[in-house]
């Protein structure tokens, strides 16, 4: 057994992680990620790629934004569709100036990788069977296997950054943590393509076929999505039913211009909200998609994982800086606030713009479900108030303080 010290072991080298262990190394914070898999297999991955302001604050206090103050291009409205009639949400108008950013997480990761290399921090990939012992003790580690060796990894705290399935949420026993959940009755189909996209801001579109958006990760890469149902088989998706479903999907003006061509990504994505009550557990801290999921109607994932990166960051820099240990106590709360109402903007949009079909919702009929939610699209995109209200929450509510 090799034993190695830190101050803080990260689990998972996805954006939470490497964000945080950029912070962390910036700070002067020893910092060791270890990583199931490889870093290109990180980086296969296709996310979503709307940046909230918050977000891109934080990536440049981490030093991590020359990329994305580049490349990443400014959106100050989306569209949401209804049929053939589209409603613009103005965010910089309705908001008084806020937007956000559309650029890439594999690109945000890919930087982070880079920065991370470039510092010569540690990072284990391809390390197996990561384990967290004794998180509420003083003799807190994590040991896991590299190239045939067991490691000891002996740290002040853990950041379990290990996304959905990781194992640092089931360090946390079962009767401390309360999980919510709602799994949705449907996925989404995405394709990635090297075509120019249909329009020049993110569109959302609810049509009678089910839900489509149309999103783009430059001016010659699309990426899109359809809703299908959960069980649907990505095999029976070729590219050409895809554009010709995407099509019926897309108001008419846009259908009409839609370029099409070879997919380089297909997969097919489920949807759920999922929390996790209590992200904390000693010395272990649970960050982004280890504690919370949402469906991705919202764009909220990565942008939830900033904000506990955010969150725990600070409370850990009044440890090290300050010796006050006073703050890692309310991390949960502090965290929990704001990844709540990012879960409720998620459902809330999920619900508004899919197609649930004759499934009994809430304990309700499909139809009646529908109407009630036909009837609130309708409200909110029909007031200034209502799109201020969509507007506010998309660019995304500020951070708070620990
Ligand atoms: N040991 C080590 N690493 C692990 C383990 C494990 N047992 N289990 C999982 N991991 C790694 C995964 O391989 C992955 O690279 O943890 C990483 C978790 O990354 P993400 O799932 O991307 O989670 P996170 O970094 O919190 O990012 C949140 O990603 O999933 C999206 O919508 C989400 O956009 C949001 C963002
Ligand atoms: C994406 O571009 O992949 C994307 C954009 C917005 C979303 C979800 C996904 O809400």
């Amino acid at each position: 057994m090799q034993t190695l010290t830190t101050q803080v072991a990260i689990i998972g080298a996805g954006p939470s992680g490497l964000l945080l262990g950029q912070l962390l190394n910036r700070a002067g914070i020893d910092n060791v990620i270890i990583e199931r898999v490889s870093g290109e297999y990180v980086l296969g991955r296709i996310r979503a790629g709307i940046l909230e302001q918050g977000f891109v604050d934080l990536a440049r206090e981490a030093g991590a934004a020359y990329r994305l103050d580049e490349e990443g291009a400014v959106h100050e409205g989306f569209s949401i569709a209804q049929g053939d009639r589209a409603h613009r949400i103005d965010l910089k108008t309705l908001t008084g100036g806020d937007v956000v950013v559309c650029y890439g997480q594999v690109e945000v990761t890919r930087d982070l990788m880079q920065l991370r290399a470039a510092a010569g921090a540690t990072t284990f990939y391809h390390a197996a069977d990561a384990k967290i012992h004794e998180p509420l003790s003083a003799n807190s580690r994590v040991t896991f296997r590299y190239e045939d060796q067991d490691y000891e990894l002996v740290c002040d705290f853990v950041a379990g950054c290990d996304g959905f399935h990781g194992i640092s949420r089931q360090t946390i026993p079962q009767k401390l943590r309360t999980e919510h959940e709602r799994v949705y009755p449907f996925g989404w189909l995405g394709v990635l393509s090297e075509t120019p996209p249909v329009a020049d801001e993110i569109m959302y579109c609810k049509s009678q076929r089910g839900f489509a958006l149309a999103s783009m990760r430059s001016n010659t890469i699309s990426r899109y999505y359809l809703q299908v149902p959960i069980d649907e088989k990505v095999e029976n998706w070729t590219d050409a039913l895809f554009w010709a479903e995407l099509r019926r999907r897309l108001p008419k003006v846009c259908a009409d211009r839609l370029v099409t061509g070879a997919s380089i990504e297909k997969s097919i994505a489920p949807l759920r909200s999922f929390v996790c009550e209590e992200m904390r557990y000693g010395n272990l801290f649970l960050v982004g998609d280890a504690a919370h999921i949402v469906p991705p109607t919202g764009a909220k994932g990565l942008n939830l994982a900033a904000s506990d990166v955010a969150i725990l960051y600070q409370a850990l820099r009044r440890v090290y800086d300050d010796d006050d240990r006073s703050s890692l106590a309310r991390y949960t709360e502090v965290a929990l606030r704001r990844v709540w109402h990012g879960e409720r903007f998620s459902w809330w949009m999920t619900n508004m713009l899919h197609n649930f079909g004759d499934m009994t919702v809430d304990g309700m009929a499909g139809a009646t479900f529908s109407r009630f939610m036909q009837s609130q699209l309708d409200y909110y995109l029909g007031s200034e108030n209502g799109r201020r209200v969509i507007a506010e929450q998309y660019v995304g509510l500020p951070y708070e303080k620990i």
